[in-house]
């Protein structure tokens, strides 16, 4: 479990435990393998200095954690790090991100769902928010039952990269080498129902093949042993493959879009290399336990909203080849509806493929 020690506090559990289309390209599966989308504080005096009025009935006035359910330095701890500082600023508080890795994200969302439901406890989770009910037979929470949205971040799409060394060059090469040497590829993800590995599912299904997966707590790790050469390949959220594609430090077979993402131009799209159902986006959304005030739950989806429109995190994101939503979609209903929709969707084709985490 990893901590931002620069600024405080950690998840204050509470005294039980249970623990645990296309708007654009984002949220949609048009078939069955198109998937796509596409604390407890301690100070209370020695928050930022904010633009914020405070938020409901004095809240907050203690430093706020958000969980980060894979490593620090991956993609979802990113994108959290750069919303947490305007939302800090508008809050008029300090905003702690602490990186609660295991399980496919499960871990930390057991943990944000048993913590004191005031609003200094909030979860930053991804797709894999929806499908860990499939995945999961005996998951101690339920998505919707346990937790309130704040409101939708942001939608990222992915990309299949390898490391420089490993033998194909393109998607097309990709498809038939893995063919041929099913026994010995090996693709790394980040745990039982993370963004890579559903993306790879798609990818498994679509070429046909079964592929040794290699598990780690977030794909910054993974990143890290993929461009090391101790696994082969993955499919990974651009928000943490950008900078190494650039550097050409990996080499890029495909973004999981229908077009090519803006600042990766000389990467083809799935369906440009001739694998047209892997088509997948991740979504991201902030979460509180269900008992949290809906006051509470005011405040944080308005400090999102000013989050999404600083520019210093459109900049960024848009670097990372990401974007954030547009305001109606950071909002508890829109985020809801998200959701449950996506929890329907993918039901039926994790049973279908016979993948659980037990
Ligand atoms: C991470 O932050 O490490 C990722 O979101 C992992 C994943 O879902 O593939």
């Amino acid at each position: 479990m990893g901590q931002d020690h620069a600024t405080g506090a950690g998840v204050r559990p509470r005294a039980r435990w249970s623990p645990t289309r296309h708007r654009a390209w984002g949220f949609l599966a048009a078939g069955a393998l198109v998937l796509s989308a596409c604390t407890g504080g301690s100070d209370a005096s020695s928050g930022a200095d904010g633009g914020g009025d405070g938020g409901a009935d004095g809240y907050p006035n203690a430093t706020i954690t958000i969980v980060v359910p894979f490593s620090a330095g991956g993609p979802t701890d990113t994108v959290t790090r750069l919303i947490a500082e305007p939302m800090s600023a508008e809050l008029g508080q300090q905003i702690v991100v602490q990186n609660v890795e295991g399980a496919g994200g499960t871990v930390a969302a057991g943990e944000v769902a048993a913590a004191e439901p005031d609003g200094y406890t909030v979860l930053m989770h991804h797709i894999g928010m929806s499908t860990a009910p499939t995945l999961y037979p005996d998951l101690p929470y339920d998505p919707l039952e346990d937790f309130k949205t704040i409101g939708l971040v942001t939608e990222v799409p992915m990309t299949i990269i390898a490391n420089n060394d490993f033998e194909p060059n393109t998607l097309e090469e990709l498809v038939a080498y893995v063919t041929e040497n099913e026994d010995t590829v090996t693709y790394a993800n980040a745990g039982i129902g993370a963004a890579s590995h559903l993306c790879g599912l798609l990818f498994q299904s679509a070429v046909g093949v079964t592929l040794t997966e290699v598990p780690y707590e977030g794909t910054g790790p993974a990143l890290t042993d993929l461009v090391g050469g101790q696994v082969d390949f993955m499919c990974d959220q651009t928000t943490n493959t950008t900078g190494q594609i650039q550097a050409g430090e990996v080499k890029a077979y495909a973004v999981t879009t229908p077009e090519r993402v803006a600042n990766l131009p000389d990467v083809p799209t799935t369906e440009e290399g001739g694998l047209a159902e892997v088509q997948f986006g991740v979504w991201h959304g902030l979460y509180v336990p269900a008992e949290t005030p809906d006051d509470v739950v005011a405040a944080l989806t308005a400090a999102l909203q000013v989050a999404l429109k600083d520019q210093n995190v459109i900049d960024q994101l848009a670097d990372l080849g990401a974007a954030p939503v547009a305001e109606d979609r950071a909002t508890p209903e829109a985020h809801t509806e998200l959701l449950q929709s996506q929890i329907d969707l993918w039901r039926p084709i994790i049973e279908e493929a016979g993948v659980t985490a037990s």
